[in-house]
């Protein structure tokens, strides 16, 4: 079975992508809506938090585990090995992705508080192509905003926030925008319309194919099992069949 966690509904972008490139996987889901968010916390609170989610999830029977969070992805290097043993943190593969596809060498990262505090997702692209001018911009606020469900591109509450937040962006001249936190794949038709030509880089997508990439073949399929497990240490609830 396959592991997937995040603070809160961010994750279920990765988990869309993985369920629809791997229909026949078992799939586990965690939100950790109880500490969550995590984009305003601190390092060590990260670190503590992360290792508490994969033991949750290996002690419900994953073998692998996505770490579908930006966040939690930016701590990946902090982890005892032990922790870093078949989990698959996002922001390499992402960075990798973007600095494939800009052509005029300017991304923005648009993340959270804590991702672009840390700095490991620009460092991530920096290592890819060291020439490559960065523009992190934080943007804790959406994650509240889409946990509240404003995510729809006629939402006016969505429209003010999403243009509020890429506002620093403007004159930068980007040509490619990585959304670094797994929240704002949600909202990308409003970003797409604030920002008509760049291209959008997702730590979801690029997490998710990441994973899929290095699974063993046999644990490709299985019996196509979804679970949700319950906050903060209940039963595991299965979905889907
Ligand atoms: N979805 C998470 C990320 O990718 C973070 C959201 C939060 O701040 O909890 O960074």
């Amino acid at each position: 079975m396959i592991g997937v966690f995040d603070s809160g509904v961010g994750g279920l972008t990765a988990l869309a992508a993985l369920r629809s490139r791997l229909p026949r996987a078992d799939l586990c889901y965690f939100a950790d809506t109880g500490n969550a968010p995590y984009g305003t916390k601190r390092e060590e609170e990260l670190c503590r938090l992360v290792r508490a989610d994969i033991d949750r999830l290996r002690g419900a029977g994953c073998r692998r585990i996505l770490i579908a969070c930006g966040t939690a992805s930016s701590i990946y290097d902090r982890l005892p090995v032990g922790y870093r043993l078949h989990t698959y943190p996002i922001l390499a593969p992402t960075a990798k992705r973007a600095a494939r596809v800009t052509k005029n060498g300017r991304i923005g990262i648009l993340a959270t508080e804590a991702t672009v505090r840390i700095g490991a997702l620009a460092g991530e692209v920096k290592k890819e192509n060291p020439s490559l001018t960065l523009f992190p911009v934080a943007a804790s606020p959406l994650v509240t905003l889409v946990e509240e469900g404003h995510t729809s591109d006629r939402d006016p509450i969505a429209k003010r926030a999403v243009r509020e937040a890429l506002a620093p962006f403007s004159g930068c001249g980007i040509d490619t925008l990585i959304l670094g936190c797994t929240h704002f794949p949600r909202l990308s038709a409003l970003i797409r319309r604030e920002m008509p030509g760049v291209h959008l880089v997702s730590a979801s997508e690029e997490g998710a194919r990441a994973l899929i990439d290095a699974l063993p073949p046999e644990e490709a399929a299985g019996g196509a099992r979804l679970l949700f497990l319950k906050e903060p240490s209940g039963e595991e609830s299965p979905v889907k069949k």
